[in-house]
């Protein structure tokens, strides 16, 4: 095991009814802020008008900024700075999914610098501080609510980054699991891909000697596993939202990261197909991840067939344990699908065309990951596995 520090400052409000405590909690951080919010879902599931009368009754004033979309823009994000620096806000309340989270870091920490907010996400320049940021969750997936980093699309180039450091962490996030029964289907699928990827990127570590944590990822991979096909069938089901919703926040609160070195190849190669393409997260994780397995798996077969044995179930074959690691691959790549996401690149509208470009924008700054170090060659055969 690695030594680690680990902290993680965000304060969870976790349940039914937890959402009526937004003007309480955001009144504690902040006396006036930005909401910023995404399209429909909030307007229509009557989410934002509720939130805008706590904020009133707990006396905190608002100026508002919706319209982030999934891959949130760097002009949305540009736009909110001017708004915080012209109405001399305090804060940000972030009402919706990993995107609007992700926009909302990216105003807070453009907000106190004086250059340009993409300097951090191009590594030109180091996050230092951020405006105090509170969140209201409806969708459990990216894991933003209590992460470090926030990823934006720059529209000029089609390039989506991540930037991230400890004060990223949003100060408060409210985890009403009741907000996620209007999830469709598919975001609510998109959301376990993007969760279960979280968790497998930590797992498929070459530190030794990680059983904790280890059982600590299976357990989250589990839980995934067994209530989504519930939520799928029956949306309202409280307790298998609820299970959902802190297993997504767990999943990347770095507990999971602890005493070990996780991979991200993955999640690099996937920022170069959504950037691009604008698919879901999620859905390009599902595509990426079985191929990034099958690429990799040899360089240590007994954790992959771990992988299968304790988190699919799979007959554990300690004579041809390659065996069992490709009856993981199958078996993880059953259940995505089966839940409704896309097995290839095709089956998304992406084609052949732009292969070699994501594969050299995903490797312009060096080889990718840590499992095993990945060059463009490798990102290559990875998409064209999954294509
Ligand atoms: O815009 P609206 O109308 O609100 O619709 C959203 C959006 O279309 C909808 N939605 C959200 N809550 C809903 C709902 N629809 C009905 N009922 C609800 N309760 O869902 C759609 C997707 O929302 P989005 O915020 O884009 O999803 P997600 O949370 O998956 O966030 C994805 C973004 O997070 C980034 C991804 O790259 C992507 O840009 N990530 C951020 C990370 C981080 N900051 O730590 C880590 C992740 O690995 C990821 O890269
Ligand atoms: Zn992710």
């Amino acid at each position: 095991m690695e030594n680690f520090v680990f902290q993680n400052a965000t304060r969870i409000v976790f349940g039914r009814g937890t959402e009526e405590s937004v003007g309480r909690e955001t009144a504690a951080m902040a006396r006036s802020v930005l909401l910023h919010y995404g399209g429909k879902s909030s307007t229509a599931s009557g989410l934002l008008d509720r939130v805008r009368a706590r904020l009133k009754e707990a006396g905190v004033a608002f100026e508002e900024l919706g319209g982030v979309v999934p891959n949130p823009r760097l002009s949305l994000v540009r736009e909110g700075i001017g708004l915080v620096r012209k109405h001399k806000l305090a804060g940000i309340l972030a009402v919706g999914g990993g995107s609007v989270i992700d926009s909302a870091k990216a105003i807070g920490i453009g907000v106190p610098y004086a250059g340009d907010v993409w300097d951090f996400y191009t590594r030109n320049a180091k996050v230092k501080e951020m405006l105090p940021v509170g969140v209201v969750l409806t969708i459990p997936a990216a894991g933003s609510e209590s992460s470090n980093g926030s990823v934006i699309t720059n529209e000029e180039g089609r390039y989506k980054k991540d930037a991230g450091a400890e004060c990223m962490r949003p100060r408060f996030a409210i985890l009403d699991p009741l907000l996620t029964v209007t999830l469709p289907a598919y975001q609510t699928a998109c959301g376990a891909a993007d969760i279960m990827a979280h968790v497998m990127e930590r797992y498929f570590t070459r530190v030794k000697a990680v059983d904790f944590t280890d059982r600590l990822c299976e357990a989250v991979l589990r839980t995934i596993v067994r209530n989504v096909p519930i939520a799928l069938a029956r949306p309202d089901d409280y307790d298998a939202r609820a299970e959902i919703m802190w297993a997504g926040t767990v999943a990347h609160n770095d507990l999971l990261s602890t005493g070990r070195i996780g991979d991200w190849a993955t999640h690099m190669i996937e920022h170069e197909v959504s950037g691009i393409y604008d698919v879901a997260h999620g859905a390009g994780l599902a595509v990426l991840f079985p191929a990034w397995m099958t690429h990799v798996m040899h360089h240590d077969t007994g954790r992959f067939a771990q992988f299968a044995a304790r988190v699919f179930d799979a007959e554990h074959d300690y004579a041809a344990p390659e065996r069992t690691a490709q009856e993981g691959v199958r078996r993880l790549r059953a259940f995505w699908k089966g839940i409704g996401l896309p097995g290839t690149l095709s089956e998304m509208g992406v084609g052949a065309d732009r292969l070699d470009e994501m594969a050299r924008k995903a490797t312009e700054s060096g080889p990718r990951g840590n499992f095993v170090k990945l060059g463009q060659a490798d990102v290559r055969a990875i998409l064209e596995l999954a294509r």
